[in-house]
């Protein structure tokens, strides 16, 4: 059969290489307007001004002429369940989870929360331009399998995993070393590499898994090539101070993953606020990546992360939404509060740093950027079309924009998921909120 052939219209934005810190005219920038952006059989092949002809016969157009087109943005840290804590009143992390979260996530045991939570979430991703994520769910085998056989269905590239958790949570939420080693090994084997998907060996975070646990799952992470690991450290000081406490022969809340044998090149750490020079030599030596979550560090009180320290001492840095802790599934609202986080230490985030962190950066730091995070020819055409404004107030100041970066810088500060025209996942729309014209 011939392949299928999409062509989408609009102004492309990518980019090729690592913008430099301040730089508000970078050459990593790709910038083609009013350009068709060739896809097929859900792989980007190429892309060419809006007046040439197309080549060949056969392509169905998708004419988004005067919108934004970017990559899928890609959330390396999320909870699933947390859907239903979002916005909670009062409270820092440690009491935040027995508050709310804990409570929450204990009804994902019921197969019928976690079929229709997963499904909520997923579509819930797609309706905020998010294609790839990085998912925490619950401690519930079900609750992983039902995530990722809805991402399968939908042909996403999703990270996931069983949450670990043994010791120091509520009765029903916590596993024991065999049970959580065997419940992981069954889905790894049915799971991991299968179409777009990949096992994430989860620890929900040092306090709530006891030595041995925390050794199962470096052993598992050591005897299944390509899986990831997540986990959470160094988020808030009370937290920081129980890790010491309750693993004393740890130089840090870093080094109790590190002496597990968790840190690779596919370890995710969501936050790192806390963490000192040697931890960053352990990011930089393992080739693990900080998941900042800008916007949960502010609505918990968590404080504020050093990204550029991090990112000079050799650490990679991605971009995270962190719902329920964060507030928004939005990656435009989270690059605005790493923006305000960044400003409250004397530093700027470019646009250009912030949305390379969302895409390219991201897909990069999850060792995919064969797959995602640019238009690169050869990658999914995971695509996302956004409207440049969404209201009177926005269209105005896109009006009188003078240059690229002001432009963009701009738009995501005013933009948040109703400014989403469509998401593509391998060339197939997942989310459509206008109708593409002709
Ligand atoms: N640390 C351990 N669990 C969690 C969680 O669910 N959210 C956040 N933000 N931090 C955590
Ligand atoms: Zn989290």
């Amino acid at each position: 059969a011939p392949p299928h052939r999409l062509a989408l219209r609009g102004d492309l934005l990518d980019f090729t290489a690592t913008p430099e810190w301040g730089a508000v005219h970078s050459p990593a920038v790709r910038w083609r307007p009013d350009h068709w952006l060739l896809v097929e059989d859900g792989r980007i092949t190429g892309a060419q001004p809006a007046d040439a002809p197309l080549p060949g016969e056969g392509w169905e157009r998708h004419d988004h002429r005067g919108r934004l087109v970017l990559p899928g943005f890609i959330d390396t840290h999320v909870h699933s369940p947390q859907l239903d804590v979002i916005g909670s009143y009062g409270t820092e992390l440690l009491d935040w989870l027995n508050t709310y979260t804990f409570p929450a996530e204990s009804r994902y045991a019921q197969a019928a929360e976690s079929e229709a939570g997963a499904a909520r979430f997923v579509q819930a991703l797609l309706a905020h331009g998010t294609t790839t994520a990085v998912v925490f769910p619950t401690v519930h085998k079900i609750s992983a399998e039902l995530l990722m056989a809805e991402a399968h269905r939908r042909g996403m590239r999703l990270i996931t995993g069983k949450v670990l958790m043994d010791r120091n949570a509520p009765d029903n939420l916590r596993d024991d070393v065999v049970q959580a080693e065997r419940d992981c090994v069954e889905l790894i084997e049915r799971w991991h590499g299968r179409g777009r998907l990949a096992y994430a060996v989860t620890v929900r975070f040092a306090p709530t898994s006891t030595p041995e646990q925390l050794a199962m799952a470096g052993a598992l992470c050591a005897a299944y090539p390509g899986l990831y690991m997540q986990t959470h450290v160094a988020e808030n000081r009370e937290e920081v101070a129980w890790v010491q406490q309750l693993f004393p022969e740890a130089r840090s809340y870093l080094d109790v993953y590190l002496r597990a044998g968790l840190m690779n090149e596919r370890s995710v750490l969501a936050h790192g606020i806390w963490l000192d020079a040697e931890d960053r030599a352990v990011l930089r030596d393992t080739g693990a990546q900080v998941a900042h979550s800008p916007s949960s560090n502010l609505f918990l009180g968590s404080g504020l992360f050093d990204w550029r320290a991090t990112e000079e001492a050799g650490g990679q840095v991605s971009l995270a939404s962190d719902v329920g802790g964060g507030t928004s599934l939005s990656m435009m609202r989270t690059v605005l509060d790493a923006y305000k986080i960044q400003a409250l230490q004397g530093q700027r985030l470019t646009g250009w740093k912030a949305l390379h962190a969302a895409t390219l950066g991201a897909a990069q730091a999850l060792r995919l950027d064969h797959e995602i995070g640019s238009f690169e020819p050869g990658r999914l055409a995971d695509v996302c079309v956004w409207d440049w404004a969404a209201d009177p107030v926005a269209e105005r100041r896109m009006a009188v924009v003078q240059s690229l970066h002001e432009q963009l810088f701009a738009w995501f500060t005013l933009a948040d998921d109703r400014n989403l025209a469509a998401a593509y996942v391998q060339g197939v729309p997942q989310f459509s909120r206008t109708p593409p014209v002709g």
